[in-house]
């Protein structure tokens, strides 16, 4: 029978992830009309929900688009930089990247600014940047998913908001696993997604947007039509999706996130998410030869990268995936570009450790303890 042979594995990779037993239940929820009744019973409750984890932002609407978060960060692009204006594309990796290469092909006046992979974002340096470029907007990852780096976005925010500009940050793998700090940084839109931190399935992309880009969207032209933040508003004002929702993945939402405030709750996720990002810091500790990959000071609480010893190769991460997932896990090799780059310059490979969503500390430890176990078997 199809799925017979489907393998049943715990994913530690950094997305998707891991799913709760009773998030996989809900996807046998009743499938509803999206402009019905039913609609608002599951909507209702998400939004409400989704404003709670984000720390109850004053004057931002969530908004829920179809697709995934590369959806909302076009969306931010489209209908946030003017013809007129520039952005500024801050990158620490592959995903900053993306936001860059998203605003190009939107034919958007964007420069970047990068850094090296493992580095956060350098103040001194962005504001460098700021002065000579004069950006309108600024783009740039609260997470970066490639490198394990976390970004003060605080911080960055400030200097940002200091030259006169405005921010736009993709909170994809952080979202529901820290505090977006929203309210502090006052961004014009966070965007992130339902696969990481959440706890769900891929499947819709999230955009805080305030009150300030919806009326700033006003004066884009072309802003598109699933990409326009303003059409998005007119539906996500009344709990609505703009085109239809993926009802399976509505019903396990609404059930996710009801367990994450009103069960879990938001400080206690949080908490724990911290917890597992020092149970990984401890653990390499007991390894020779491997060190935390990304700068001290800025390491992701949802997902650990790591530098592995010189004897190390791309081909032999991928040996250890396939012995990890004869112990029924899914093992993380490492961003494929950046450990190709790596390998051009002569240096050996990184991988990750999603410990992200529903990840419990116990079994992030038997992980570690079966990886320690399968890594040391290579010398
Ligand atoms: C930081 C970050 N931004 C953007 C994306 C793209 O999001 P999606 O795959 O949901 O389209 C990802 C995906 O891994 C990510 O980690």
């Amino acid at each position: 029978m199809i799925g017979d042979d489907f393998a049943e594995l715990q994913l530690f990779i950094t997305g998707p992830i891991l799913l709760r037993e009773e998030v996989r239940k809900a996807g046998l929820l009743p499938e509803f009309g999206h402009r019905d009744s039913e609609n608002p019973k599951r909507f209702g409750s998400i939004m409400n929900n989704l404003k709670a984890i984000a720390g109850n932002p004053e004057g931002y609407t969530p908004i829920i688009f179809n697709g995934s978060g590369t959806n909302v960060l076009e969306a931010s692009v489209r209908s946030l930089v003017a013809d007129s204006e520039k952005v500024l594309n801050v990158s620490v990796g592959a995903f900053g990247d993306l936001f860059h290469q998203m605003a190009v092909l939107n034919g958007k006046n964007a420069v970047q600014l990068k850094f090296p992979y493992g580095s956060a974002i350098n103040l001194e340096e962005l504001e460098v940047a700021l002065k000579e470029h004069k950006p309108d907007l600024v783009t740039f990852t609260h997470n970066e998913t490639s490198t394990g780096v976390v970004n003060d976005v605080v911080a960055v925010c400030e200097m940002i908001h200091a030259h006169g500009a405005e921010a736009i940050i993709d909170g994809v793998s952080i979202f529901g696993g820290a505090p977006a700090m929203i309210n502090e940084c006052k961004p014009l839109m966070y965007c992130t997604s339902t696969q990481k931190s959440l706890g769900l399935p891929a499947g819709f992309g999230i955009g805080f947007v305030s009150e300030k880009a919806l009326a700033k969207a006003e004066s884009v032209t072309n802003r598109g039509y699933t990409t326009d933040i303003i059409a998005q508003f007119g539906k996500a004002k009344i709990n609505q999706t703009l085109t239809t929702p993926n009802g399976t993945l509505a019903n396990q939402m609404c059930v996710q996130l009801d367990y994450i405030v009103n069960e879990e709750s938001v400080e206690g996720r949080f908490k724990r998410h911290e917890e597992m990002r020092s149970i990984a810091h401890k653990w390499v500790e007991t390894m020779e030869g491997y060190e935390l990959f990304a700068q001290e000071g800025f390491r992701s609480p949802s997902l650990t990268t790591f530098k592995t010893p010189a004897h190390m190769s791309i081909e032999k991460l991928k040996e250890v995936k396939e012995l990890m997932r004869g112990h029924g896990y899914l093992f993380d090799p490492g961003y494929g570009k950046i450990n190709k780059e790596l390998a051009e310059q002569g240096e050996s490979p990184i991988f990750r450790v999603g410990h992200m969503a529903d990840i419990m500390p116990d079994m992030l430890r038997k992980y570690l303890e079966v990886l320690g176990g399968v890594l040391n078997d290579f010398k």
